[in-house]
């Protein structure tokens, strides 16, 4: 098996993309595999372990994505990296023809260049590591000790293995949204690239963390102004300037209408049942009663998370937005997502 994307794989996710939207099947699949954590991050409600958790198999994954179709898939948690079969379940979803653009997100604690090859080996596209701040502060808010020394002694080595797959997620907060600009640049230090997406109270409940009085917002508008800018120089950026134009859009307004949790997106349990998405744990068999019974009335619009903010969007937008993403799928499959001219603005 190898992650190596072709031209051929490039048109399959666009034709999957634009088939699923058009009948209502889902965009991006999320598959909570676990909901145990190693980590007790201050903007989570999950952190620490669940004992007998009922888990389905790779197999049962396999049949899942064949089923459904998704052009993308992204495996989450919970800590992903803490399921011992994680390398099968990758490989049972990549395992076939027309398989998904593969996610995997996870804290990075448990990440180490053996693990990093078998998934890579079994077909991870993208790896997805949480980061929070440019330091130190990055373990306090995860309650981790040593997680940022670790994140920062493994990536940079990991990405000079050239597969050019690794990138950082950071989700804004009251916390850091003065930091975008040094993780972008630790992110180009690291030779990674990072995409931003924005907290939602909805997990803890906790609204401090929300950037809601006009002064932090004035500041936030303007750090994104200056990762737009900096997208002119750089590729490490992974967001379209609509999508992080629209996280602004949605701490200003304080929500942002018209979810189609269980339509574009929606997770999967560990135990196998579907849910709309990781705020709203209400558990369904099958999509057809997830869309009757949630996606029709609902009308929640609290969150820009990036499942949404990715997926979330009108067909004309999402086309819009097209050539950015085949641009980068592109770049993956030529290798080069480092500085475009390794100019700085
Ligand atoms: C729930 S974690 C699971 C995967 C993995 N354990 C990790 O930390 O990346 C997935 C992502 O959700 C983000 N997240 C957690 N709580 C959030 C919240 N309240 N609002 C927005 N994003 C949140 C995390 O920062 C992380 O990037």
């Amino acid at each position: 098996m190898t992650t190596d994307i072709s031209p051929q794989d490039i048109l399959d996710i666009s034709y999957r993309g634009i088939r699923n939207y058009l009948t209502h099947r889902p965009l991006a699949l999320s598959l909570e595999v676990t909901l145990s954590c190693n980590c007790n991050c201050r903007h989570c409600d999950l952190g620490g372990m669940i004992k007998d958790e009922k888990q389905i198999t790779p197999d049962d994954y396999a049949k899942l994505t064949q089923q459904l179709k998704p052009p993308v898939v992204q495996i989450s948690g919970g800590e992903p990296l803490l399921r011992k079969d994680i390398v099968e379940i990758v490989a049972a979803i990549k395992n076939g023809r027309g398989s998904p653009y593969l996610i995997l997100v996870t804290n990075g604690a448990l990440l180490n260049e053996s693990l990093y090859l078998q998934l890579h080996n079994a077909g991870v596209n993208q790896l997805s590591i949480s980061l929070d701040f440019p330091d130190e502060r990055h373990d306090d808010f995860r309650r981790h000790r040593g997680l940022y020394k670790h994140l920062s002694n493994t990536i940079p080595s990991l990405a000079k293995i050239g597969y050019h797959d690794i990138l950082l997620n950071t989700a804004i907060t009251k916390a850091n949204y003065n930091e975008l600009i040094p993780i972008a640049n630790t992110a180009t230090n690291w030779g990674v690239s990072v995409s931003y997406s924005a907290y939602t109270p909805l997990r803890t409940g906790d609204k401090s963390y929300s950037i809601n009085d006009a002064e932090a917002l004035k500041l936030l508008r303007n750090n994104i102004y200056k990762l737009i800018e900096l997208k002119k120089y750089s590729n490490c950026i992974t967001n379209s300037d609509t999508v992080l134009l629209n996280t602004v859009k949605f701490f200003e307004q304080g929500y942002m209408p018209g979810c189609k949790a269980g339509i574009s997106f929606f997770v999967v349990m560990p135990d196998g049942s579907f849910i709309p998405c990781s705020l709203h744990r209400h558990k369904f068999s099958n999509q057809k009663d997830m869309i009757n019974n949630y996606s029709r009335t609902n009308k929640c619009g609290a969150c820009w998370v990036s499942i949404r903010s990715y997926t979330d969007r009108s067909l004309l937008s999402l086309l819009k937005d097209m050539p950015v993403y085949t641009k980068r799928l592109w770049a993956l499959r030529k290798g080069y997502l480092s500085n475009k001219n390794n100019k700085s603005p």
